[in-house]
């Protein structure tokens, strides 16, 4: 892997072992307290971002372009300030629910900005 595939690949290994940490904490002490934020690093953090890395793999002109950078650091702020807002909230810190719209907004943005980078990749010629 190469350019942006290889740092959203890297990404969303670091995402699964810490939201697979988590789900382990809440099996483990039985206080299922932090569902949203386990679910939310899996999908919105590995799920997403490998399948954003392998696109990239797939593509890696497109990979290596100065967007596809700006995109892999939107996506990349988007989430960790989403999940983090996210743990912190759950925690009890519920002054933390602007930073999870704040996050959540960068993700979105993230979205779509890869839809006008992918779409049209796949969709020419
Ligand atoms: C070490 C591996 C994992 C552990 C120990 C773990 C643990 C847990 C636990 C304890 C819950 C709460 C269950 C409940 O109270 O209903 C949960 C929920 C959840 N987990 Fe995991 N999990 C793991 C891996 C994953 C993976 C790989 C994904 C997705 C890629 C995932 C996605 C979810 C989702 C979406 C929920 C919420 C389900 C719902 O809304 O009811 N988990 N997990
Ligand atoms: C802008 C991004 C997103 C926002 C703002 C968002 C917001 C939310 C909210 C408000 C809930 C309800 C939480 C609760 O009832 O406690 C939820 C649940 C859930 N979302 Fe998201 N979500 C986003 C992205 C995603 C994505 C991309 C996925 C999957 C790929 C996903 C999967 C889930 C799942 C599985 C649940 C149920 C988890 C649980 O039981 O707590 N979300 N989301």
């Amino acid at each position: 892997m190469q350019g942006a595939a290889r740092w959203f690949f890297t990404f969303a290994v670091l995402y699964a072992i810490v939201g697979m940490g988590l789900g382990l904490k809440m099996g483990i002490t039985h206080v299922h307290d932090q569902i949203p934020t386990h679910a939310h690093i899996m999908l919105v953090g590995w799920v997403n971002s490998a399948l954003m890395g392998f696109f990239y793999h797939l593509f890696p002109v497109v990979g290596a372009s100065r967007l596809a950078y700006a995109h892999l650091l939107l996506q990349t702020a988007g989430t960790v300030v989403m999940t983090a807002s996210l743990w912190l909230i759950y925690s009890g810190n519920t002054a933390f629910e602007a930073g999870a719209g704040i996050g959540s907004i960068g993700v979105l943005a993230g979205m779509a900005l890869f839809a006008w980078i992918a779409l049209r990749q796949i969709w020419k010629g």
